[in-house]
């Protein structure tokens, strides 16, 4: 039973909101979790129950919900200005948290490109490689080179470098072509081999493609770990492997961090693991702590410098979003980074993972939980139909939906992607909070998959 007020905002709900990645026709017969406040880990709805956040608000939140740290900050800048403009201008926080970026992110990367959102980030970052090219006076070099369940964002050239059928097969005729290679989704290893032997023999075909059509690329687009394809992890040495390939045959390598920056895996960034420094990086979600939507394109001085020129050559970067460096989102982004270095929030992340890696062994005995994937605090959690063969849910099963539901009832939030439960928390997470959340996971796994264990 929820109170009147609750009823009447889910009416409310219902008659105006087009929700994302909802089928609304469902949606409607469920009777919605309307938050109305957060603190730390939890998110509490209109009636006061209490939730935890263990995907941390699809992986954006990092200190917790209502920080007074980030709050503050927020207040302090719109007692100065909350918006104005990038376009020809400059602003206080965006220089700041713009030497700051720079500070803490890859070496080579120099300079800052603001935007609103992940995707925003990965449209610039294309645009920029492709017109690098054009500037550079080798035109031919147009194509981009994507992985197999590459998850980008939703705008169309996001979409174009991204390759989940589930969310993409319908757009196909509106977008450019691009040069697609597999991921080592070791796993499901797509050409049968054990990593332990196998040599990353999945690089071979990019190796050959690079060699046969570098003259027509642009530039290689990856995420270090694949997110929203179901927390899929690279073996140790591939990132650095793919930079050596992209410097070897003069692409231009871009590596989207939007889900994997700012501490998520136990570094700042996931290049940190292998000291791999891109050519463009996009960067977004925790930055700013989870709290407003600012995001990244950085580059290299050298894709900077091939945008410089005459005015009448018309060699600028002609693109801009209108809140591009809104001050209140970057002044909430720098008290996020100052909590980061007072709180030590990677180490904070690589104890809470190890803790989180302790409790995630038990998951084993569970009948239909196939692989468990962890980077940091990154967990992705397959399940499978049958263990030996692997065989997978069927979408029509409603896996994950079902784990979704029945950790809701549990009092936690958990958004699966497809089969694949999650475990993303907010970073500041602490080990009686892990324990809370894992088991609430753990009893929604076996719900779901009908009670079984090993
Ligand atoms: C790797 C990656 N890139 C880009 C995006 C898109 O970000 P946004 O939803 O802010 O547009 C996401 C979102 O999950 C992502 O995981």
């Amino acid at each position: 039973m929820v109170s009147p007020q609750y009823q009447s905002l889910i009416e409310k709900d219902f008659s105006y909101i087009w929700h994302p990645f909802t089928q609304m026709q469902d949606y409607m017969l469920t009777d919605p979790l309307i938050v109305e406040r957060g603190e730390g880990v939890m998110l509490y709805d209109v009636d006061g129950r209490a939730y935890y956040d263990s995907v941390a608000s699809i992986w954006t939140n990092t200190l917790g919900h209502h920080h007074p740290a980030l709050t503050d900050a927020i207040i302090r800048q719109a007692q100065k200005v909350a918006h104005s403009t990038l376009l020809g201008h400059a602003n206080v926080p965006s220089i700041l948290l713009a030497e700051r970026l720079i500070q803490i992110s890859p070496e080579g990367l120099r300079k800052v490109f603001y935007c609103d959102s992940g995707a925003e980030a990965v449209e610039i970052a294309l645009k920029m490689a492709f017109q690098y090219w054009q500037h550079k006076g080798r035109p031919k070099k147009k194509a981009f080179v994507k992985f197999v369940e590459a998850y980008h964002g939703d705008t169309i050239g996001a979409v174009s470098v991204g390759a989940v059928d589930m969310f993409h097969a319908v757009y196909r005729d509106l977008l450019f072509p691009t040069l697609e290679v597999m991921y080592p989704y070791c796993y499901r290893c797509p050409l049968n081999k054990e990593l332990s032997t196998c040599q990353h023999a999945c690089l071979e075909p990019l190796r050959d493609l690079l060699a046969q059509r570098s003259d027509d690329i642009a530039a290689l687009i990856v995420e270090p770990i694949q997110g929203s394809s179901g927390i899929i992890t690279m073996p140790q040495g591939y990132l650095t492997q793919l930079r050596e390939l992209c410097t070897e045959y003069d692409v231009l390598m871009i590596v989207d961090e939007v889900a994997t920056g700012f501490g998520r895996t136990g570094q700042m960034f996931a290049c940190d693991h292998e000291g791999v420094s891109p050519d463009l990086m996009t960067i977004g979600k925790g930055l700013t702590g989870g709290y407003l939507p600012v995001a990244a394109t950085l580059t290299s001085d050298e894709v900077y410098e091939a945008f410089l020129a005459p005015y009448e050559d018309r060699k600028t970067f002609f693109h801009g979003h209108t809140f591009t460096g809104n001050q209140l989102g970057c002044a909430v982004a720098i008290e996020n980074l100052n909590q980061f270095e007072s709180l030590d929030i990677i180490e904070h992340v690589r104890e809470m993972a190890e803790v989180a890696r302790v409790v995630l062994a038990r998951f084993n005995d569970l009948e239909h939980v196939g692989e468990i994937r962890q980077k940091g605090l990154f967990i992705g959690i397959e399940l499978v139909k049958d263990k030996q063969t692997k065989e997978a849910y069927d979408w029509n099963d409603r896996i994950g939906v079902k784990v979704g539901e029945r950790a809701r009832e549990l009092g936690m939030i958990n958004r699966t992607l497809g089969p694949i439960a999650l475990f993303i928390p907010p970073l500041i997470v602490n080990q009686q909070e892990i324990l809370a959340m894992l088991d609430i996971l753990y009893e929604s796994i076996k719900w779901a998959t009908n009670g079984e264990t090993v």
